[in-house]
């Protein structure tokens, strides 16, 4: 179990505290899916950027099956089985898809698994298994191979970071479907009902704050009402 307790984070602005997070308490058990959603700047990204050890929180802890790795590096928790696909993927000048996925996986992997995880997010492999991870990839094929090396990871604890920017709704049922096929626990940042849809537990942030914590029917509604309050000029 993935376990955050009373996680804050702050930075200063103008000589003033800024608060991104605030006492953050949540529960994620094994094996579950998990979607974080919420408005633009709520906090969904620093939140799992502090889970993966990317961002230290400013006060609170972090627990992986009972476990402190508050003060564990980024490469320590990703030892531990904690995996994160990046809101914008990175490119790597110098390296080859493959070899992404090679060190993702922390060993060398026969070619022809290595290939199966690309053709799982709609990438024909034999056109991109050498590929050189830069910026002549477009947008959803870097985000595609993202997943893939998320997928060849596998681990504990799943994290993706606005999975469906950039994906075609072509392979928006796909994508979906990878996600349900994988048995690690999924911590999945969206705004697309269909991947709302998907999960065992909706977290709704609000400016930093957990709003609530509920089914696909009982966070939707709430977003709902949320969203004829502030049509109508309320919540302001
Ligand atoms: N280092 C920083 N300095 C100042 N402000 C920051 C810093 N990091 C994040 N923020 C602010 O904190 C807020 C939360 O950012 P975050 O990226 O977590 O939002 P988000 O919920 O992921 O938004 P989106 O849906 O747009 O991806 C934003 O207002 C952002 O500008
Ligand atoms: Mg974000």
């Amino acid at each position: 179990m993935l376990k955050l307790e009373n996680i804050s984070y702050f930075v200063m602005q103008n000589g003033k505290k800024k608060h991104i997070l605030r006492d953050v308490n949540l529960s994620f058990d094994n094996g579950k899916t998990y979607v974080i959603t919420g408005p633009n700047g709520s906090g969904k990204s620093t939140l799992v950027k502090i889970i993966m050890g990317i961002i230290q929180p400013s006060s609170g802890k972090v627990f992986l099956d009972g476990e402190d790795i508050t003060s564990l590096s980024i490469s320590e928790r990703a030892l531990k089985g904690v995996c994160y696909a990046f809101q914008s993927p990175v490119t790597f000048k110098g390296l080859k898809v493959s070899d992404l996925m090679n060190i993702a996986c922390g060993q060398k992997n026969d070619l022809s698994s290595l290939c199966s995880y690309l053709s799982m997010v709609g990438l024909c492999a034999r056109d991109y298994i050498n590929r050189p991870l830069d910026d002549k990839l477009s947008g959803g094929e870097l985000k595609r191979i993202e997943i893939a090396m998320a997928l060849a990871r596998g681990g504990k604890v799943s994290i993706f970071d606005e999975p469906e920017a950039g994906i075609d709704l072509w392979s928006f049922e796909n994508l979906t479907s990878i996600f349900e096929a994988l048995k690690s626990t999924k911590i999945i940042v969206s705004h697309q009902k269909k991947v709302l849809q998907i999960a065992d537990e909706i977290v709704l942030l609000k400016a930093g704050k957990v709003e609530s914590i509920g089914s696909f029917e009982a966070v939707s509604g709430q977003i709902e009402n949320d969203r004829c309050g502030r049509l109508r000029g309320e919540n302001e």
